[in-house]
């Protein structure tokens, strides 16, 4: 009985050994956070240290640098963490930006350059493992243009002085054709930021007909020949017709004349008796002689204020031809105009 008694107590004793000894290892730790082990060891006894590092492009900070598997079967507890290296903040570079949302290990920096430039170098950098940015930064070149082309019997005037053969972005060039070529198309081109020039317009050769002549009027130049563009014509009236409208007219670049003047009729004042104002002088009309009045200049006629009886005088244009006598003019009878020419109203007191 007694045997039994220690035989059972042997036995569960053994049995109790067994099964700590199982509970008594550390399984390989399963660690976050960018945090290395050593070696690829699975189980650890009690008391066994485990060195621990960070993976690459990570620094450590703060805690003991091991852990330790306990008599539980459980590591001891630490507070080493890994954080990203990181790489120097980024320069700014001239006629460009760069993007970034960090500057810690994997982060990218992105590079672009400023319309009219190019980018010559890499286009972007990454922070590297040892914390430092994978290339330096590109630089920005300005885009140039090669001269802009010139037209046949075309000039071309930059807005700057060009040196060279090349032309920066956004320089403009100004044409002009030598006449008698007209230009067609845009007066300007530019240098894009592609590096080409806007188009490039064209001098073509314009001619004008021989110009009409106009009624009553006379030319400077009765060739009957084609004339270039910009060639001018003058024109004038003969006698007391007045020119109305341009003295000179032009070939335009549509191959038409400018608009031809006009020569206007010149008047006569339609009155027998009485005075007239004229150019500041009264006038009796049997003295107003020559009768013409010049188109577009002013005479004045008398009138009668009969309520007040008082005199006034009235203008009147003469228009291409045409003197209207105003209505309140009354003509006086012989009798009155020769015998009492004081009573009549360029006579009498004014109002
Ligand atoms: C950089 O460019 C890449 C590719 O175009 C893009 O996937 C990434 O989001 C960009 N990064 C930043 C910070 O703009
Ligand atoms: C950093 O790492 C890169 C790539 O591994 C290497 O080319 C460079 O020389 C290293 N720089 C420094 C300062 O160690
Ligand atoms: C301009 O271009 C011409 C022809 O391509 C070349 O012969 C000349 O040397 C260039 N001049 C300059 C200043 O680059």
């Amino acid at each position: 009985m007694e045997c039994v008694k220690t035989l059972f107590l042997l036995c569960s004793s053994l049995l109790l050994t067994t099964v700590t000894s199982q509970h008594n290892v550390c399984s390989r730790p399963d660690l976050k956070g960018h945090i290395e082990l050593s070696g690829t060891q699975r189980f650890f006894s009690p008391g066994v240290e485990l060195p621990l590092s960070c993976q690459q492009g990570y620094t450590p900070i703060s805690g003991p640098r091991k852990i330790v598997c306990t008599v539980s079967g459980e590591w001891s507890k630490t507070k080493f963490e890994c954080i990203p290296k990181r790489c120097p903040y980024p320069e700014p570079i001239s006629n460009g930006e760069l993007l970034y949302e960090d500057t810690i290990y994997q982060s990218t920096i992105n590079y672009t350059c400023n319309e009219g430039y190019i980018l010559t170098g890499p286009m972007s950098a990454v922070c590297q493992a040892n914390g430092t940015w994978s290339t330096p930064p590109p630089i920005c070149i300005p885009v140039s243009c090669g001269l802009a082309p010139i037209p046949e019997f075309g000039m071309v005037i930059y807005e700057r002085r060009v040196r060279g053969n090349t032309t920066d972005y956004g320089l403009t060039a100004k044409y002009t054709c030598l006449p008698p070529f007209a230009l067609f198309g845009k007066p300007t081109a530019q240098c894009t930021a592609e590096g080409t020039w806007t188009e490039t317009p064209e001098c073509r050769e314009v001619t004008c007909p021989p110009p009409d002549n106009i009624e009553r009027g006379y030319m400077s130049n009765n060739e009957r020949r084609d004339f270039d563009y910009m060639e001018r014509v003058k024109y004038d009236c003969r006698g007391n017709y007045v020119l109305e409208g341009n003295v000179e007219v032009v070939c335009q670049e549509n191959g038409r004349w400018s608009d031809l003047p006009s020569c206007k009729a010149p008047c006569t004042v339609g009155i027998q008796r009485g005075r007239i104002l004229y150019k500041e002088q009264k006038i009796w009309i049997g003295d107003f002689e020559p009768n013409v009045v010049l188109h577009k200049e002013t005479v004045s006629v008398y009138c009668m204020d009969k309520d007040r009886k008082c005199g006034y005088a009235l203008s009147t244009q003469c228009i291409d031809g045409t003197l209207k006598i105003p209505e309140c003019f009354e003509e006086p009878s012989l009798a009155d105009y020769t015998l009492h020419p004081s009573s009549l109203p360029s006579e009498i007191e004014q109002c």
